[in-house]
């Protein structure tokens, strides 16, 4: 059983939005439910609808009962349904603010969250309405969600002016893949054993993969999506937050500076991609007609609320390599994309081949030793080692050495949301992005823009419900390699 957190105020802004109501509210739900939150804390969802308290109860009881499905239970409802209040909130309306003002008056001594969940572009102006307000406390923290900007200038624009309210220290950003349970036992695979640190760099890895795959198409978020594509809404965040916990030197502590620090010169060892580098190095995608799930789907292009004409990418791959002595020559590849053959994110790292073999064994590609480690579905991780096939003679084949933890610890882990929420309320940075390590990011991922831009690369179309276009296959093969859905 978890602690309960100090008294908390958390204000969600966007409180009537798809995350709001998809994941944030639900996971405060599941804490509750948990026994972690004490009476005293509070949910106050904002927007810039005029909603009645009833009707704000009556929206988040709806959508608590969809995504808990058969655990929802009434009487913690009842609970929940007491500390949860609405108020309308115009960024751009003081009397708004005092209204909110009004709300948190005399709560100045407990934890307060003020939750963005909204465009990015309102960020720094809700941040200054709060500030000018006086409800920014000393206990005040800020959660920022992505995308925090569209490009470098203008995250590091936003990081400014929000920073002139909050310190560093009170800025959570937020990437839910770090709060995926199976990311941090990658922390625990490589930082609570030894078993591979000596065997974790060059000369022993010959590359590494990195793929985040989803079934689901762009869904109602065509408008946020059309002016985003597969780059800046997957890439920039969620697979270089991956490539660093893989690529990190191990931390000297677990305090959030030291892992940030370690996470930060990973990206700064990252060669950068210009030019003409860039076309040879990734593949951008988009998604025609096809299936998922065994039903025809609709192309990208003919999604509701996306331009006819539309040239965003909804996949994208590219091999990425880290300047360092532990990585030099060791190739990332990365891949991501919407409508794709199944929803998987995994991290898979090749070992190198054995210099010499006295024994039969399989080609090459089945040879080598895999780790893999399975976000979603089903959190895992498998380690392919070669054993003697039954029966006469010494013939090698793969077999898996298995970890399933739902399996192995018998106990539901946490929802990102659930943990990182929980994080903030207890003041633990270590799972947030630092202003710096998102600068590192947009630096890198700016000039592949650029370069998409300046060569005109249009995206090759690829049919929904495959692996992505044929092309990615060849960014990888040049090298000699092939996805692990293609072995
Ligand atoms: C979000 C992206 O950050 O991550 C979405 O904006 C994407 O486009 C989602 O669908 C994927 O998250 P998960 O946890 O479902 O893999």
């Amino acid at each position: 059983m978890q602690s309960v957190l100090s008294d908390f105020d958390l204000v969600l802004f966007g409180g009537t939005g798809d995350l709001a109501m998809r994941k944030l509210l639900p996971a405060l739900y599941r804490r509750l439910a948990a026994g972690q939150l004490s009476q005293r804390s509070r949910v106050i969802g904002v927007a810039r609808g005029e909603l009645s308290q009833d009707d704000y109860l009556a929206q988040v009881r709806a959508t608590c009962e969809k995504y808990i499905g058969k655990e929802f239970d009434a009487k913690i409802w009842d609970q929940y349904a007491k500390q949860l209040a609405y108020a309308k909130v115009d960024a751009q309306s003081d009397s708004d603010f005092n209204k909110l003002a009004e709300v948190l008056r005399g709560c100045d001594e407990k934890v307060r969250v003020f939750f963005l969940s909204t465009a990015p572009d309102l960020f720094a102006n809700i941040c200054e309405g709060l500030a000018r307000h006086s409800l920014v406390t000393p206990t005040s923290r800020v959660v920022l969600e992505k995308p925090l900007g569209e490009d470098r200038a203008s995250s590091a624009l936003i990081n400014e002016r929000v920073g002139a309210m909050f310190s560093e220290k009170q800025i959570f950003r937020i990437d839910h893949y770090l709060g995926k349970e199976t990311v941090q036992n990658l922390l625990a695979l490589r930082f609570g054993n030894l078993l591979f640190e000596p065997l974790w760099r060059r000369g022993y890895i010959q590359h590494v993969q990195i793929t985040v795959a989803e079934d689901l198409g762009v869904e109602r978020r065509a408008g946020f999506y059309d002016q985003t594509g597969a780059l800046r809404d997957m890439v920039q965040n969620h697979l270089l937050q991956l490539l660093c916990i893989i690529a990190m030197e191990p931390p000297a502590t677990s305090d959030p500076d030291a892992m940030r620090d370690e996470k930060l010169k990973v990206l700064r060892a990252l060669r950068p991609l210009t030019g003409r580098d860039v076309l040879a190095k990734t593949v951008r995608g988009q998604y025609k007609a096809g299936a998922a799930n065994g039903a025809p789907v609709v192309g990208y292009l003919q999604e509701k609320d996306v331009p006819a004409e539309s040239t965003t990418e909804t996949f994208v791959a590219l091999k990425a390599e880290i300047e360092s002595w532990r990585w030099a020559g060791v190739p990332f590849y990365l891949r991501t994309g919407k409508r794709l053959q199944e929803r998987v994110s995994e991290i898979v790292i090749t070992f190198a081949d054995l210099p010499h073999s006295i024994y039969e064994r399989p080609d090459s590609a089945h040879a080598v030793n895999r780790l893999i480690i399975r976000l979603q579905p089903d959190e895992s991780i498998t380690l392919s080692v070669l054993a003697k096939s039954p029966g006469e003679g010494m013939r090698l084949k793969p077999v898996d050495l298995s970890l399933d933890f739902a399996d192995a610890f018998k106990a539901p882990s946490l929802d990102a949301y659930e943990r990182l929420l929980t994080d903030v309320v207890k003041g633990n940075l270590t799972l947030f992005m630092r202003r710096d390590e998102l600068d590192a990011a947009w630096q890198w991922i700016d000039p592949i823009r650029e370069a998409w831009l300046q060569y005109d690369e249009q995206p090759k179309t690829y049919t929904a419900g495959s692996w992505g276009p044929a092309a990615a296959s060849s960014l990888i093969g040049r090298d000699g390699f092939q996805w692990r859905n293609e072995l």
